[in-house]
């Protein structure tokens, strides 16, 4: 019927997929993630057709004045040159944690498309050709308190939400979460997203170990 497809493939960054080619009008980045990737500047992109853009481009920068800084857009611009290391990393990393969390006796599920476990597995495998990105879902058997107390236990993961960055970032979206609409049964006691970043694998396991630990999770 002539309807426009926008995707916002923000989580995925464009090494990992890229929607126009598939088929869609636009693509939305949030360039204060992936691209920019140091977590140190705000920005953000549409990519698309030229007639529809220069409309956007009118109307968002010149009549309601959405325009980056000039020292946003260099920062972006200069981390945007490791994207596809810095994604390769983000990849392995978070495949490797993924798959970690699956043999922890506390985790009540993971959510991640690079696993087979995840419903929507087969359909990444065919659209995300670089990779399944950093970002993943877990639960635990545990009540809200202990969620909280986890977090305070991680030494190199950073409590913070955004995601993308460089540095990894777990944030906890608890059982009275306003989106909870948004998801799905599973996560509705609670649930860490978790932005895997690229320290050494080995010490986001280790981090993720002993706080388990503490909790008496493992
Ligand atoms: C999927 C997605 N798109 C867009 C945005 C907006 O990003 P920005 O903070 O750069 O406006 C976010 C922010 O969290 C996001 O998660």
């Amino acid at each position: 019927n002539g309807a426009l497809l926008s995707v916002d493939n923000t989580f995925a960054s464009p090494y990992n997929q890229r929607p126009i080619e598939l088929g869609a009008d636009f693509t939305i980045e949030s360039l204060t993630k992936y691209i920019n990737g140091h977590g140190d500047a705000m920005g953000g992109a549409i990519i698309g057709k030229k007639e529809y853009l220069d409309i956007i481009r009118a109307q968002s920068q010149v009549n309601l004045g959405a325009t980056i800084s000039p020292f946003n857009a260099w920062l972006i611009m200069r981390g945007s040159v490791t994207l596809p290391l810095r994604m390769r990393q983000h990849n392995e990393n978070a495949l490797r944690v993924a798959k970690y969390l699956q043999t922890v006796k506390g985790v009540s599920f993971v959510a991640y498309p690079g696993l087979e476990s995840h419903k929507g597995h087969d359909i990444a495998v065919k659209q995300m050709q670089g990779g399944f990105g950093g970002v993943l879902s877990f639960g635990l058997h545990a009540d809200h308190d202990t969620y909280n107390r986890f977090v305070s236990h991680l030494k190199v993961i950073t409590s913070a939400v955004s995601l993308g960055h460089d540095e990894s970032l777990i944030v906890f979206l608890g059982e009275n979460d306003e989106r909870q609409y948004l998801y799905p049964e599973e996560f509705h006691g609670g649930f860490f997203r978790f932005s895997v970043g690229i320290e050494d694998a080995e010490d986001i396991i280790a981090d993720l170990e002993q706080a388990f630990a503490k909790e008496g999770l493992l």
